[in-house]
């Protein structure tokens, strides 16, 4: 059996971080990074606009309290309070450390970081390279991982967590590359496993999200937090659902209806299109249900809006946001320059997550931790984004808590021993998992359900829900469920068998939809990202709490928690 003192899940910001912590700490211990893709392909790399702190270097009168203040604003106050205050005093260190360590950001002329404007934050405080910010921060992490003597396993997926009398004892995972498979036992296991953007049709999120680490987490018995609080991104590219970077907007775009008006006037005055994301995104499908949208051939009454850069001019465009302007012109033959680009909302973020403390243990429930179980960034819910979060705060996330659940980890282990584990138990399930898997004659391809799951949750439970429509969307769920065990492969090699893996995925998909559907139907009013048509108003006398989801074959079960609220009352969100 494989050991080592750490395994990490995921080889994304947060992952790479904590390892990275970890060896900063205590050189001696054992790390590995298990990660489904390279490091590098991570959806973290995705990342365009920047990361937030109050650097001051363009606005020196911004505070760690105001950005504090307009995150747990920009939540509908359902952010844990405590954990935003770390997440915003700590951002300006973590921010100096990363440009320590390599990271190019893009300067103001005087030489500094240069620092843009974003939705909900009220200074210009976002850090960024350009709109491609993951991809500098990430490709410098994992330059020096590289040189920390982490030993990472890339194209590994994780099938399975073992979690045993309330421990985290290793895990089970499957070599994409040749089909065996392997357990590993370690003294801490941690979760950076990223979201669940392919849970809907459209998405901004690569092909990996597909919820793994929730999944494997609600399967071994253990809460997920706040699932319903699903974030659309604005300005996803019409048809494809890309992202369309908050950047764009930062920098000066104006959305436009298909009468040629600035619509968010009518939403959020004082803000305009730098309004939060869910006040965004439901601004737009208003626009389209009433017929303000814009067709293909530029009339009335089509599916989505424009977001329009001309008259920001060539030279800001293409310096600031090139990567945006490329993504336009090669996706669907629009050049910005001369031509508004067509956009509508595209799932992009999980608010909810694994429920974490400010060290990144996870919550068996209430204040109960497991032990040696330990999660950061998107997965995990510390809660910092609450019902909503505002744009740039979830790379910083994923820094700061990445770097204190890596810090925590390396004291954990300190003096623990390695788990006893039956390896052979573990095996032979997980073989005749896939042996299960390649052998079944069923009647669905993966692609139909899949497909349909997608549609399905997109349809039932997107940027405006009601009971009646989510009750049906959990019944179409059921029948595909239980269809997904009707599934047959055409593939049935060892070598690169991504049908095997598209097949795990999928009861990660399913598990996770339900989870979100299931939160969604419980919770009886509006709230950021959770908007119920039905329940329009937001109820703090019953809900100003956390959900917290456990799943069973049978059905899901949900309690809540408190939410800690240390520094601002919450108030009617106005903007
Ligand atoms: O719009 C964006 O660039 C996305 C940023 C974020 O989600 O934080």
């Amino acid at each position: 059996m494989l050991e080592h003192d750490v395994i990490i899940v995921g080889g994304g910001l947060a992952g790479c971080r904590a390892a990275l912590e970890i060896t900063r700490t205590d050189p001696s211990l054992k790390v590995a990074v298990v990660a489904k893709t390279h490091p590098i392909r991570s959806h973290s790399v995705a990342a365009q606009g920047g990361i937030a702190a109050t650097l001051k270097n363009v606005d020196s009168n911004d505070t760690w309290e105001a950005h504090a203040f307009d995150t747990v604003k920009g939540s509908d106050y359902l952010a844990d309070q405590d954990a935003v205050e770390v997440l915003v005093r700590e951002a300006p260190d973590v921010v100096i450390d990363l440009e320590h360590m390599g990271v190019l950001f893009s300067r103001s002329p005087d030489g500094r970081i240069a620092q843009r404007a974003f939705g909900g934050h009220s200074h210009n405080r976002t850090c960024y390279a350009a709109d491609k910010t993951g991809h500098a921060i990430l490709h410098e992490l994992v330059n020096n991982l590289r040189r920390s003597g982490v030993q990472i396993y890339e194209e590994w997926y994780v099938m399975r967590l073992i979690l045993e009398d309330n421990q985290a004892k290793g895990l089970v995972m499957y070599h994409i590359l040749d089909g065996h498979i392997e357990v590993l036992r370690a003294k801490a296991v941690m979760f950076a496993t990223g979201g669940y953007g392919r849970v809907y049709s459209t998405t901004s999120n690569d092909y990996a999200s597909t919820g793994d680490g929730l999944a494997m987490t609600a399967l071994a018995g253990l809460p997920l937090e706040d699932m319903e609080f699903v974030q659309f991104h604005p300005t996803g590219l019409y048809p494809v659902g890309v992202l369309i970077s908050e950047a764009v907007r930062g920098e000066g775009a104006y959305l436009i209806n298909a009468e040629g008006e600035r619509f968010m006037e009518r939403y959020a005055p004082s803000r305009m299109e730098l309004a939060p994301r869910d006040i965004t995104s439901r601004a737009i499908v208003y626009e389209i249900r009433a017929g303000r949208g814009v067709n293909i051939n530029g009339s009335a009454g089509g599916p989505f809006v424009y977001l329009d850069l001309r008259h920001m001019g060539r030279e800001k465009i293409m310096s600031r946001i090139p990567f945006c302007w490329e993504e336009a012109h090669r996706l669907v033959g629009v050049d910005a320059v001369t031509q508004p680009m067509p956009v509508r909302p595209t799932n992009h973020y999980c608010m909810g997550g694994i429920p974490v403390n400010t060290d990144g243990r996870v919550r068996s429930s209430g204040e109960n931790l497991v032990e040696a179980f330990f999660a950061a960034g998107e997965t995990s819910c510390v809660s910092v984004h609450g019902a909503n979060r505002l744009g740039s705060n979830s790379l910083l996330e994923c820094v700061v808590y990445g770097r204190r659940t890596g810090a925590a980890i390396a004291q954990y282990v300190q003096n623990r021993k390695l788990p006893n584990v039956d390896e052979q138990r573990y095996l032979k399930e997980a073989q005749q998992q896939v042996q299960g898997l390649l052998e079944q004659k069923g009647e669905y391809r993966i692609q139909e359900i899949r497909g349909s799951f997608q549609e399905t949750m997109t349809e039932y439970c997107g940027v405006f829900r009601t009971q009646e429509i989510m009750e049906e969307g959990w019944r179409i769920i059921q029948d595909l469920q239980e269809k997904s065990s009707r599934i047959y492969l055409d593939d049935k090699g060892s070598c690169w068998n991504t049908e095997v893996v598209e097949a795990l995925e999928m009861r990660s998909l399913i598990v996770v939809g339900k989870i979100i559907l299931a939160s969604a139907l419980n919770r009886q009013e509006s709230r950021g990202a959770h908007f119920r048509e039905d329940f329009p108003q937001r109820d703090d006398s019953k809900f100003l709490r956390h959900t917290m989801a456990y799943y069973s074959p049978a059905g899901i079960d949900i309690d809540y928690r408190p939410v800690a609220i240390s520094m601002f009352q919450p108030q009617e969100r106005k903007y």
